[in-house]
């Protein structure tokens, strides 16, 4: 089976996340109130973001960090309240515009750079840090391995990012997501197996980057499920 190209499957999601699912999105990552099930996704995701963000330094001054898929912005501007320099980019202008309503008054605007447009595009420069929570599990393996290994030569400390791991779990839910009501329906989510990641990052970040796998965490409630990966630069 031919795999989705990495151009489709991100014209697809920028208009998942700037139109059809907009509104939800934005519901999803405020305290406004969600069904249940969006409850048990809030919840996971809260777990996540504190996961990556615990595997940073705590003090992120002097850092420069890329959000990558920074969506309504709740990474990038913690990373931002912590001292780092943040580059926080979607491929939706809404959800950026969306990132930059919410910059709250104690975060120098000065400190994050919000900008819709491709994550991987390398005008974006060089970072000391690259995060990609829950952006990069909608694209096929070939396609993360190949974002991260565009990262790679432009990160200097660590890439953190998350991965849809493949277990039976996750099949049930996939199929049951079949069954939710329309607006708690998720886009398209690929799920990878976690030792065919790994060999892939063994063989060609390692031996051409450096970057080896440090940590992964697996984060689950009962409808959230990804796994957070830390690459380091050794
Ligand atoms: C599930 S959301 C996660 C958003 C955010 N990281 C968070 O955890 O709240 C995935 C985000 O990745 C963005 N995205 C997907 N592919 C992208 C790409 N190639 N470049 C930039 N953003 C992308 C989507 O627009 C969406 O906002």
């Amino acid at each position: 089976m031919t795999e989705v190209s990495y151009e489709t499957r991100r014209s697809e999601l920028k208009t998942y996340f700037d139109r059809t699912a907009k509104d939800n999105w934005v519901a999803l990552t405020s305290n406004s109130p969600v069904s249940r099930i969006r409850q048990t996704v809030r919840a996971g995701r809260e777990e996540m973001r504190n996961t990556l963000l615990g595997w940073l330094p705590t003090d992120l001054r002097g850092c420069r960090l890329l959000d990558a898929g920074c969506g309504t912005g709740a990474l990038a501007i913690e990373a931002a309240r912590r001292g780092a320099e943040v580059v926080a980019i979607d491929i939706s202008p809404e959800l950026v515009a969306e990132a930059s309503a919410r910059l709250p008054h104690d975060i120098d605007p000065k400190t994050i750079q919000f900008e819709a447009g491709d994550m991987s595009d390398p005008r974006y420069g060089s970072f000391d840090y690259v995060i990609a929570m829950d952006s990069l599990i909608h694209y096929p393996m070939d396609s993360i391995t190949k974002l991260i290994e565009g990262f790679a030569p432009r990160t200097r400390d660590g890439i953190l990012f998350t991965f849809a791991p493949k277990t039976p779990a996750l099949s049930v839910m996939k199929a049951m997501g079949k069954l939710f009501p329309r607006n708690d329906r998720s886009p398209a989510i690929e799920p990878v197996t976690e030792t065919k990641l790994i060999s892939s990052i063994n063989g060609s970040l390692t031996y051409n980057f450096g970057f080896r796998v440090n940590r992964t965490k697996f984060v689950t409630t009962k409808f959230y499920k990804s796994q957070a990966m830390e690459l380091i630069n050794s």
